[in-house]
């Protein structure tokens, strides 16, 4: 790819596409296909800003007057068709439904997670060039740049994919890509269960969490499943609340009748323009929430966040980046510093504004709650004690206050 080809239309996967027989036979077919052809039908393609359909592809290579063959002319369609479209070359990948991550480390380094732990994949781009024409067509898809004047670059695009992008010099290497893929589709409380998120016992906490209006923090490691076990609980509230919703880059989609969201926006070149976290949460306070919900607190919106919850708002949450329900507190404690708020602001406003924390892991059995703990001031500071322990098997020490919040029999175990 000589160019970047500008936004292009970022649907699912062609009929083309979809009719390749599997990987290998579609790395043997874009190697088949001759450069000098791709270019000149690129060109035609980008000529006329309609949109890339199969029949416009083939007949763009038909009116090369090359004689290809059917094998060859489909080849050469799907492959253009590939490139202009979607996630590219790395569209394929995203036909296994199992497929939630893509990265993308060097022209012959792309990888894939499919649940099994990060897997190479055969998958080679033509080189650096072709990469970085990628990620910048597709920042470009998500309404931002990808240059040298802003060479990290996070969007989403429609299709449900959330990419980051860096260029070099930032990268030591070549270009990077970083690709979230979300399935459209919520998953119920039961199929969260089904596929071994948590246990019958701990799905009736989680429903009491909400049920009661506790305010919760769900934490966990990078792709852990925060925001999708988030969406499946803002799905149990009450169809008569009003659902605000912030992030940065929107991905939260509950099955709720009344759900307004909120996406941050970043500055212009010059930096004018920017819609931050905190702000929205300010905007958020006037537009009479039932529950305020920050998609992941990563920042000095922190402050905001906590001074929303003790101001009559509970029953809200987020998502927040943490190994262990435990290392929350030192985590909450940082954001707060990142907005000038000391430990022990910190530590008085988190504890009377958040009521649990769910930690979340992957483990090698899948996904689960590994943890519901209570977060609260403690002698040292801020605290989380754990209520329940998947791993121990056992309740934790605050299970008999937890289970008293959620009004259930504390002999009643999880
Ligand atoms: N229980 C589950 N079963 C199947 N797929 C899941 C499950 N939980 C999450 N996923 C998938 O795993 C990927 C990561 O999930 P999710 O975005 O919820 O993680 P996260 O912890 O919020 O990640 P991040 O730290 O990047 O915000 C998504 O593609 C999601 O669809
Ligand atoms: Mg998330």
């Amino acid at each position: 790819m000589k160019g970047p080809p500008g936004a292009g239309r970022t649907s699912g996967p062609s009929v083309g596409e979809r009719r390749r027989a599997g990987r290998g036979q579609d790395v043997r077919n874009r190697r088949a296909v001759d450069a000098g052809l791709l270019e000149s039908v690129r060109e035609t393609m980008m000529a006329d800003a309609g949109a890339v359909t199969p029949s416009r592809v083939a007949a763009a290579v038909q009116a090369t007057g090359k004689l290809l063959g059917t094998a060859g002319s489909l080849a050469a369609a799907e492959r253009i068709s590939a490139e202009l479209n979607g996630l590219g070359p790395l569209q394929e990948l995203t036909r296994d439904p199992a497929t939630t991550d893509i990265f993308v480390n060097a022209p012959d380094s792309v990888w894939v997670d499919r649940g099994q732990g990060i897997e190479r994949t055969p998958l080679v781009f033509d080189g650096e060039a072709q990469l970085r024409a990628l990620a910048c067509r597709l920042v470009a898809a998500g309404g931002r740049r990808l240059d040298d004047g802003s060479p990290c670059v996070d969007v989403r695009l429609a299709g449900g994919y959330r990419v980051h992008a860096v260029l070099p010099p930032v990268s030591t290497a070549g270009t990077l890509l970083s690709i979230r893929i979300r399935r459209e589709k919520v998953f119920t409380m039961s199929e969260l269960g089904a596929a071994g998120l948590f246990g019958p016992r701990l799905q009736i906490v989680l429903e009491k969490i909400v049920e009661h209006r506790l305010s919760f923090l769900i934490s966990g490691a990078t792709g852990s499943g925060k925001t999708t076990l988030l969406s499946t609980l803002l799905g149990l509230c009450s169809p008569e609340e009003r659902l605000v919703l912030i992030e940065d880059a929107s991905e939260l989609n509950p099955v709720h009748p009344h759900v307004v969201s909120l996406e941050s926006r970043h500055g212009n070149l010059e930096g004018g323009g920017e819609v931050d976290l905190g702000e929205l949460v300010r905007q958020a306070l006037r537009m009479r929430p039932d529950r305020l919900v920050v998609g992941e607190c990563r920042g000095a919106e922190v402050r905001e966040l906590l001074t929303a919850m003790n101001t009559g708002h509970s029953g809200g949450g987020g998502t927040i980046h943490a190994n262990t329900a435990t290392a929350v507190p030192a985590r909450l404690t940082a954001l707060g510093a990142l907005a000038g708020l000391g430990p022990d602001a910190v530590r008085l406003q988190a504890s009377s504004a958040l009521d649990v924390v769910i930690h979340v892991e992957r483990t090698p059995r899948g996904r689960e709650v590994a943890c519901v703990g209570i977060i609260g001031d403690g002698p040292d500071g801020l605290i989380v004690v754990p209520g329940l322990q998947m791993a121990a098997g056992v309740p934790g020490p605050a299970w008999p206050a937890l289970a008293a919040r959620l009004g259930l029999d504390p002999a009643d175990l999880p």
